[in-house]
């Protein structure tokens, strides 16, 4: 049987039928393919909720709604910041919808020209959202959570920024195999946000209830500690992902094999939680 490829599953090609090394890709292309169905259903429901929540009320000439979701949105009268701010909306449905196309390679084989594009897109939208975002955070000021929380969420729009540039420094070089990875890495920390909301559910559910933070101020360690995992943590997965599938070895393979297998239980069980108690709600009231 042979499995669907996605951007994520290719690497080294195994060498013959019975081969070890076979065995091994093929554990960490189930360990792949299982995370990013996961990730692709979470990521299609946020995309929906933005699109859903954010566009109908703006479209209904009602930005003061996005202040029913977030503590410091639409600010009457600051133009600029609301602007911003409504760019960073556009952007962010765009760019989770962008992800998925860009890591399907039958795209790239049968239109390369779509996956470019897209491609260009996806790296000015992760760098404008970055830059908006730490505008936001430290120009406009009154975003949710305290300084820590923002140093975490700052580092992941430097991360973007850099992951950004080098994929796109390698597909002008045509050096696929790094641009693949850096691609990669730019997925994921593009997936920051998403990876928070997502997190914070899953704690919430594991632990029925806030635990380790005050939920009236939206402080505390376990925030904190989210704000640097939300990018820290998947950089940290596909790394043993990126070695396993470099350097043979079949504890490496089983190793990546079940991690990605946890993290596909991990990230459906938190965007379903994420949907049901975050993203539902507003659009239902609309
Ligand atoms: C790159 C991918 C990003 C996506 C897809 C994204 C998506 C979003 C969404 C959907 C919201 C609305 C809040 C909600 O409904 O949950 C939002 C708000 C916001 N985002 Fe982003 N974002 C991204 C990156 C960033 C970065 C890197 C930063 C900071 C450095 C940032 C800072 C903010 C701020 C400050 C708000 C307003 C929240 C508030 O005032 O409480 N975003 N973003």
């Amino acid at each position: 049987m042979s499995l669907p490829a996605l951007a994520i599953t290719e690497g080294h090609p195994a060498r013959a039928n019975g081969d070890p090394l076979r065995r091994h890709q093929r554990l960490l292309r189930i360990g792949a393919l299982a995370w990013l169905g996961a990730a692709a259903l979470g990521q299609l429901l946020f995309a929906i909720y933005i699109v859903g929540f954010y566009g109908s009320s703006t479209l209904a000439g009602q930005p003061q709604r996005w202040n029913e979701v977030m503590p410091h949105g639409y600010v009457a009268g600051a133009t600029a910041f609301n602007a911003v701010l409504a760019m960073h909306l556009l952007l962010a449905a765009g760019i989770v919808l962008g992800g998925g196309l860009q890591l399907w390679p039958a795209l790239r084989r049968w239109a390369p020209a779509v996956h470019r594009w897209n491609g260009r897109f996806y790296m000015a939208a992760a760098a404008l959202l970055a830059l908006g975002g730490l505008a936001m955070v430290w120009i406009r000021g009154g975003a949710a959570g305290d300084t820590a929380q923002h140093l975490g969420t700052s580092l992941n729009a430097v991360l973007i920024l850099w992951f950004a540039a080098a994929a796109w420094w390698h597909a002008r070089q045509r050096r696929i195999t790094e641009h693949r990875v850096w691609a990669l890495r730019l997925f994921l920390a593009v997936g920051g946000v998403w990876f928070f909301r997502i997190g914070l559910m899953l704690w919430l559910l594991l632990n029925q209830g806030p635990a380790g933070f005050d939920a009236d101020t939206f402080t505390g360690p376990a925030l904190t500690a989210l704000a640097f995992a939300q990018t820290l943590l998947p950089l940290a997965v596909l790394e043993l992902y990126l070695r396993a599938q470099r350097q043979a070895g079949g504890l490496r393979a089983w190793l990546a094999c079940a991690t990605l297998l946890v993290a596909a239980l991990a990230t459906l069980a938190g965007s379903l939680a994420a949907a049901a108690l975050m993203w539902w709600p507003p659009l239902a009231a609309g």
